[in-house]
């Protein structure tokens, strides 16, 4: 596999141009007036899959957004990799911020990306990172190197729970069957560091409402002497969380897989400045849980943030009104072995108890998926961490994310695969924010480092059993 620099210098141009035209679509599932163009770029997908040189490719249709699926079987004795990855992007929101239209893709240099970014919304999360699997494979393909079997699966739902992606994969376990599930979807520490995705946290979405009086009211007229539902909500949000920042749902922590000090202090190996995470935010001071480090705040232990808050009047000038609604959107990050059907009943009960008389509340439960981690003694992990020792020169360091893909712990229990998180991103990356960025240099090491894991992997796995 010497040549792969030679064929990544040739062709570079080529595929970042390609990546920049997928880059143009906006493929936002959560927006409805954007659904031509989320199928638009399924279709696109489609064509990037039988360019690279896949057998067979097919469009599945499913209630929601399409699935994407392709192979290429080179012989049935082999193993097989199922690479996951999604076409979908977030919202752009707000627009404003961003330094260039999120849909009108740019390469900018920067200090940290001396060779280019692209900046595009979708750029590292995940369509740049999925179409360095489908340039690996046309690599693979055209110089005969694909040592074993390869399905696609491309879903459009990601940024919005997979909802039908885990039916898709309920009814096609015999069609989706594999060794092992190749995934693109998570970052590295740094170029220098690069490591692999050892956990992932899940997730209790949820929406509250609180209802006060049965309209808006003058606030001069009723102030003081109604339930206020934005002062109550905030009051709610605010008791959340104690003092030392425990979240204070009553049995929240019950199952919470506490770690030995060994397995933290193994963890807090991994390098990490704080100085710099915190001058990259431009914050003061990080903030969190007592008794844990930043690295664990966000990996190992579960959170609950708002995500959004809002109700009364936000328009221009001033309004005196007490408003009859209020809302805010929840996450809960969850970490092993909280379960998130049993965490969103315990939200619901708690919001539903803690509100005072005088006003109602509704928790309406959104998406969510379970926690995932991976050990790092199967033949997928050292066949991923001897790619990147090929082609970063260094040992990949194993690191959980905070982050979430719940269709990854649902792959496990449907099709008995495990998954291995190979990410190239970066956490400064912008992804789900304005600016997202995919870094040219990550892009092309991503394309280099992937046929390493086939290689690595056939090897490993002849003669052995499924990890
Ligand atoms: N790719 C991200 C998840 C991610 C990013 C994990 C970086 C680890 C590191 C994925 O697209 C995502 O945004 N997931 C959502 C969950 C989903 C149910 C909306 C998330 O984590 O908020
Ligand atoms: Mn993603
Ligand atoms: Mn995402």
């Amino acid at each position: 596999m010497q040549n792969i620099k030679a064929y990544l210098e040739e062709h570079k141009d080529e595929f970042i141009k390609e990546l920049i035209e997928l880059l143009k679509i906006p493929s936002v599932s959560a927006d409805s007036a954007y659904s031509q163009d989320v199928l638009n770029t399924a279709e696109a997908m489609a064509v990037a899959l039988q360019k690279a040189g896949c057998d067979l490719v097919e469009i599945c249709d499913t209630k929601g957004y399409p699935i994407v699926y392709g192979e290429k079987i080179i012989d049935t004795e082999l193993p097989t990799v199922l690479v996951y990855g999604h076409y979908d992007v977030q919202p752009p929101d707000p627009v404003d911020l961003w330094d260039s239209p999120p849909f009108e893709p740019v390469i900018r240099n920067t200090e940290l990306h001396p060779d280019g970014a692209i900046y595009a919304r979708g750029a590292s999360d995940d369509k740049g990172q999925v179409y360095m699997h489908v340039k690996a494979l046309q690599y693979m393909i055209t110089q005969n190197s694909l040592p074993l079997n390869v399905k696609f699966m491309i879903e459009g739902e990601e940024e919005v729970g997979s909802e039908s992606l885990s039916d898709f994969v309920k009814e096609h376990k015999e069609k989706l069957q594999n060794d092992i599930i190749l995934i693109s979807d998570t970052g590295m520490i740094a170029n220098d560091i690069p490591s692999i995705t050892t956990g992932l946290r899940g997730l209790s979405y949820v929406e509250v409402e609180v209802t006060g009086p049965n309209r808006d009211l003058h606030s001069g007229l009723y102030g003081g002497a109604i339930a206020n539902p934005i002062n109550i909500l905030a009051k709610m949000i605010a008791s959340l969380h104690d003092e030392n920042n425990h979240i204070t749902i009553p049995g929240f922590y019950d199952k919470v897989d506490e770690l030995s000090l060994k397995e933290r202090e193994a963890m807090g190996k991994a390098p990490f400045n704080i100085e710099a995470y915190k001058d990259t935010l431009d914050i003061e001071s990080v903030y969190g849980e007592d008794g844990y480090t930043t690295n664990e705040r966000n990996s190992i232990r579960p959170s609950l943030d708002v995500n959004g808050i809002w109700g009364g009047y936000t328009g221009e000038g001033a309004k005196t009104v007490i408003p009859s609604k209020a809302y805010a959107k929840i996450s809960m990050r969850l970490v092993p072995h909280q379960d998130w059907h049993e965490i969103t009943d315990l939200f619901k009960n708690h919001f539903e108890s803690i509100a005072p008389k005088g006003v109602r509340i509704k928790v309406t439960p959104h998406h969510g998926g379970e926690s995932y981690v991976t050990p790092i003694n199967s033949i997928g992990y050292l066949a991923a961490s001897k790619a990147y020792e090929t082609t970063f020169g260094k040992t990949p360091i194993p690191k959980r994310n905070g982050g979430s893909i719940p269709i990854v712990p649902l792959f496990e229990k449907e099709l008995g695969s495990k998954s291995i998180l190979m990410g190239f991103g970066l956490d400064s990356n912008a992804i789900h924010s304005p600016n997202e960025h995919f870094g040219v240099w990550n892009f092309l090491k991503g394309i280099e480092t992937i046929p390493y894991f086939y290689k690595y992997y056939a090897e490993l796995s002849s003669g052995k059993q499924k990890d």
